[in-house]
């Protein structure tokens, strides 16, 4: 029966009102278990043992984190806390699971409330707890106030990734003010040489790998802007310096699954315990909870691995495959696409995009993606957000003609939207210029000259929900670059009683959940792309409604391949989506050949996003041929485990990556050189991951290998020996596929 737009506006309030869950519903599938005796609960999967006590006054302390324990190896009690003297108390210097704001306090708490008397204490101690399907949930409660807390545990058996998330009930009978709040804190094993890593960036600078050691002390990763954001991401890795390596040593690892402001600190205490405390951002922070209400925070995922960094993040890329993204645990594989952003920028017109489609086609492309310029009154960036109809002077016709030509050709349709903004000059903006984040009577500052509209705000969600809706059903749409340009300023929301104002710092975000939740299942076929005008919001929170993400605007090749190693560190390659553009490229005007260009973007999900009307017969050829030896490699690519051979980082001439498929059957080497100098030769590669008895035939597809180089030789060969890529001069690369035999 088709639905009407009552019953779908009926649903989508219905939707937000009740604020679908923030906690994935996680398969913990992993052991878990309680000893009544020593009151110990363990969790195990994959090689980790996350363990967990109560002490004999209730608080619940961390026992155990990193490689798995047997089972009936002897995990003693919690012990008793003491004071390390008057200035520093218990609850300061025990590595606590979770702790409140209170019984003097002074390392980072967990959570943070304030009663409408005044008063800030909370001292949580153990109030039960269930085994559940998801794993553990601990309950905890305030010493006299009816302030509860529940802890939930869950870990996949198959990655040995620990969930962490958090909830808070107000169950007194006033208001109740939450002014800080973690998903959990981690502590992690006791050593004093522990270095930092995590990922920093800005616009066309993204995914920095920056190290530091661990010392006393806090290193604050945050983001302060609505969103993600990509000066921090909400990730990081702790390995033990000079222990820790690539593919050697413990990783303690962990992400936080929310696209708004978050905050991760990581402390040592002046004992020299080390610890994470992750969740909501307290800068600007307050939620209003009255009687009866609760708060939950999003998941705080962490993983262990002995196997170094190339470990951790091969465990981290499984999970996201096997739980967190749609489709999970065989999310689709990517489609090689097009998209038009670099070739026409606003110009987009239907004769322009037909042929550009038609050139795409011959490629191999199979989804041609209109980018921005096609609705409103937009042909730049200061007009029509907000207005999602087509734009009449460039499409005549509407959308169809464009569609119908792309689908003959026998590609996918996909558009560029940006739902969660208006700009100043749009119909949208006028009829309702109170949609927008702002505080009353103050300037709303612009960012590339457009506002953040309240999504907190249910009539705003009911707008989004209706336009994308009705442009989805009446084209035959399968993919939406979902783009979002600008951070927030003046974070208001006027309509809302003073008091609860900030609760914007949570609802948008859950809102945004919940539209891009009700748009996948009214048009289950339609894939999504986070875009944050570049990496600006790639998180574990948006990938469970995003099948792929856009990692930055910066296309330069070079560049790239810095950002991609900074991005594999957190994110797997098969969301990571890479474009062939124009050389020179618009980043550093450096110039680079057309099958560097294509190498370095095949490290992740393949896309052409280049001006193909000024393409010579040469480089449709080329083009054409590496995208079908893209296709052959992808799903090793885009599924495989990944292992950098030699890092890019630290400005090295030279960098490698070796992809293999699950079933070791395949594995797929790029490698490439920045600029050669004094007839250094290239080195010998040890590949990894291969089946050492299986024999495996190399082929070169761009580039060679070393004259002397085997057909066929053994895993172990490959592995103990090596290949060798002979490569020379500036911007070379090469690439190479191990098929067993
Ligand atoms: C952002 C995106 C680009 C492009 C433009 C369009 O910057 O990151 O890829 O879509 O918006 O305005």
């Amino acid at each position: 029966m088709p639905v009407t737009s009552l019953n779908r506006r009926a649903a989508c309030l219905s939707l937000l009102g009740g604020m679908a869950a923030l906690a994935v519903p996680f398969r913990s599938d992993a052991e878990a278990r309680f000893d009544e005796r020593t009151k110990v609960f363990r969790l195990d999967g994959d090689g980790v043992t996350y363990a967990f006590g109560i002490d004999s006054v209730g608080q619940i302390q961390a026992l155990h984190w990193g490689g798995s324990l047997a089972v009936d190896d002897p995990l003693p009690a919690a012990p008793k806390p003491s004071d390390f003297s008057g200035f520093d108390r218990a609850n300061s210097v025990t590595p606590l699971e979770y702790v409140a704001f209170g019984g003097g306090l002074v390392t980072e708490p967990s959570l943070k409330v304030a009663f409408p008397d005044g008063g800030r204490d909370l001292v949580l101690r153990y109030a039960g707890h269930e085994m559940t399907a998801e794993g553990i949930r601990v309950r905890l409660k305030d010493i006299s106030a009816e302030v509860h807390v529940e802890l939930t545990y869950g870990m996949d058996k198959a990655t040995g990734m620990l969930s962490r998330s958090a909830r808070v009930y107000n169950r007194t009978r006033r208001p109740l003010r939450i002014d800080q709040m973690a998903a959990a804190t981690l502590n992690l094993p006791f050593a004093d040489d522990y270095e930092l890593h995590y990922l920093t960036g800005r616009w066309a600078g993204e995914w920095t790998v920056q190290k530091r050691p661990l010392e006393a002390g806090s290193t604050v990763l945050e983001s302060r802007l609505g969103m993600t954001g990509s000066q921090n991401n909400p990730w990081f890795a702790v390995g033990r310096k000079d222990v820790s390596e690539e593919e050697n040593g413990p990783v303690w690892f962990g992400a936080l699954a929310w696209s708004g402001s978050w905050r991760m600190v990581v402390e040592k205490d002046i004992l020299g315990h080390s610890r994470i405390t992750a969740g909501y951002n307290p800068f600007d922070f307050a939620y209003l909870l009255k009687p009866g209400e609760s708060l939950e925070t999003p998941v705080f995922y962490a993983g262990y691995s002995p196997d170094g960094m190339g470990g951790a993040s091969r465990r981290m890329h499984r999970f996201q495959r096997t739980v967190i993204l749609p489709g999970a645990p065989a999310p689709k594989l990517r489609p090689v696409l097009y998209n038009s952003w670099e070739a026409t920028e606003f110009a987009v017109t239907e004769q322009g995009q037909v042929a550009l489609a038609e050139k795409a086609a011959t490629l191999g492309v199979e989804r041609f993606v209109m980018d921005d310029g096609w609705f409103g009154k937009r042909n730049n960036d200061r007009a029509g957000l907000g207005d999602w109809t087509v734009n009449r002077e460039k499409f005549p016709q509407g959308l169809t003609p464009l569609i119908r030509r792309v689908r003959e050709l026998g590609m996918e349709f996909g558009l560029w939207v940006e739902p969660e903004m208006v700009n100043p000059n749009s119909d949208l903006y006028r009829a309702h210029p109170d949609w927008v984040i702002n505080f009353k009577g103050r300037p709303r500052s612009e960012g590339r000259n457009q506002m953040v509209l309240n999504l907190a705000r249910k009539e705003v969600c009911d707008y989004i929900i209706k336009s994308l809706d009705l442009l989805l059903s009446e084209n035959d749409i399968a993919f939406l670059k979902w783009d979002h340009n600008r951070s927030w300023s003046e974070p208001g929301w006027p309509e809302r009683p003073v008091a609860e104002q900030q609760r914007l710092y949570v609802d948008y975000t859950r809102h945004l959940y919940a539209i891009l939740a009700e748009i996948r299942r009214r048009h289950p076929r339609v894939e999504i792309e986070s875009c944050a005008g570049g990496g600006g919001r790639v998180d574990l929170g948006i990938m469970r409604f995003s099948d792929q993400v856009w990692p930055t605007d910066n296309t330069d090749p070079f560049d790239r391949l810095k950002m991609q190693d900074g991005f594999s560190q957190a994110y797997m390659p098969g969301v990571m989506m890479a474009w062939v553009t124009a050389s020179p490229n618009w980043v550093n005007k450096r110039s680079t050949s057309l099958e560097y260009r294509f190498l370095s973007a095949m490290q992740g999900c393949l896309g052409i996003g280049d001006n193909l009307n000024h393409w010579t017969p040469d480089e449709f050829a080329t083009a054409k041929r590496l995208i079908a030896e893209y296709k052959a490699v992808r799903a090793t690519v885009q599924r495989g485990d990944l292992y950098r051979l030699i890092s890019p980082q630290d400005n090295s001439p030279r960098s490698a990556t070796l992809s293999v498929s699950d079933t070791r059957r395949q594995a797929v080497l790029f490698a490439f050189l920045h600029s050669s100098s004094k007839f250094e030769p290239a080195p010998l590669l040890q590949l990894r991951g291969l089946e050492p008895q299986t024999r495996y035939a190399v082929r070169a597809f761009a580039g060679t290998v070393a004259d002397d180089t085997p057909k066929v030789a053994s895993g172990a060969y490959w592995m103990n020996h090596g290949v060798k890529l002979p490569l020379r001069g500036d911007f070379q690369a090469a690439a190479c596929v191990f098929d067993a035999v």
